[in-house]
């Protein structure tokens, strides 16, 4: 996720989403699940339930939408959304506070017409500073998507070893100043808030020559390792699009938003493979990115790429 877009995201904004939250390829992911009424749809990041919502009001009472999120704040505000689809045309609205991970427990094999993962942290979890994302705000060191995880942050900056803090920098920050990042660190022991942190990284890193082109806050790089390492998102990304092609019917479609190079990376090697391996037709040759104009109405958008597949 970059980091640095979401904290230029609107806040207070109103789109189809809900406080501040502006749903990402809101129009285009929703035209390449081509979905169908009465089908079973999966929404694996639920959120703020800005695509939920969107997804359920095409399916109709024979259709089902089952969504998961690691977030019991977030699914409370979806659910509030999400019943506002009233009436007759109300479809079967199952909510899971699960990784998307989990997916198999959950959903029976070939059972789903389609699938979709906007990756990442949400403007509700980002716009707050006790959840402690923001490194432009004063908030604790916690970073947890799910509030019942195992892994905060605070354990991350303030007890794991020098080598292996330098280690999750770079490789989940891909930061190439990650050992100088770490020993700044270190040495400031105890930090207690984010924006603690924030300063410990930007000083460890003043005195060092940046790139002309080097336009985002020194600590961007640190605080997405930091995130992505406490809530294994690699990993759940990995198992998720392991179990896809197993969950959707043929002819069912993925359809992952991803914010950075490393969530692209995954989901397009996935994608390429399960092509090659007669699994799927992607859908998408090049990723599709956000227009000028939504990136102008919402900046989180600048570093979406959607990659779609139909199950062959
Ligand atoms: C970018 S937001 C989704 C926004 C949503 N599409 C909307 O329109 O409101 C990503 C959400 O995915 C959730 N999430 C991230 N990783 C997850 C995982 N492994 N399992 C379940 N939910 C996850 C986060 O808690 C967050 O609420």
């Amino acid at each position: 996720m970059a980091d640095e877009d979401l904290e230029k995201a609107p806040q207070g904004a109103h789109g189809s989403g809900e406080v501040g939250h502006v749903s990402v390829l809101l129009k285009e992911a929703i035209d390449f699940l081509a979905i169908r009424r009465g089908g079973t749809y999966i929404d694996a990041t639920v959120g703020l339930g800005g695509h939920s919502y969107e997804i359920a009001s095409r399916l109709g009472p024979q259709g089902h939408l089952i969504g998961f999120d690691k977030d019991t704040n977030a699914l409370k505000l979806a659910e509030l959304k999400l019943s506002r689809i009233g009436g007759d045309d109300r479809p079967k609205i199952t909510l899971l506070h699960s990784s998307y991970a989990e997916l198999p427990q959950s959903v029976p094999p070939a059972s789903a017409d389609g699938l979709l993962a906007d990756l990442g942290v949400s403007s509700l979890q980002f716009g707050d500073p006790a959840r402690g994302f923001s490194f432009q705000a004063e908030g604790p060191l916690d970073m947890r998507m799910n509030p019942q995880g195992d892994r905060t942050a605070d354990q991350v900056v303030n007890r794991m070893r020098e080598e292996d803090l330098a280690n999750v920098i770079y490789e989940f920050g891909e930061e190439r100043r990650s050992r100088r990042i770490a020993r700044a660190i270190v040495r400031a022991r105890p930090i207690r808030t984010t924006a603690h942190l924030a300063q410990v990284i930007s000083a460890a890193l003043r005195s060092m020559k940046h790139g002309a082109h080097e336009k985002i806050h020194p600590a961007t790089r640190t605080f997405q390792a930091i995130r992505i390492y406490v809530n294994r998102e690699l990993d759940d990304l990995k198992a998720l699009l392991e179990a896809a092609p197993d969950v959707l019917r043929s002819g069912g479609r993925l359809v992952v938003i991803s914010f950075h190079s490393l969530e692209d990376r995954i989901v397009k090697d996935a994608l390429r493979d399960g092509g090659k391996a007669g699994i799927y037709n992607v859908l998408t040759k090049k990723p599709v990115e956000a227009s000028e104009e939504e990136i102008d109405r919402n900046p989180r958008s600048r570093s979406a790429k959607l990659r779609a597949a139909e199950k062959v």
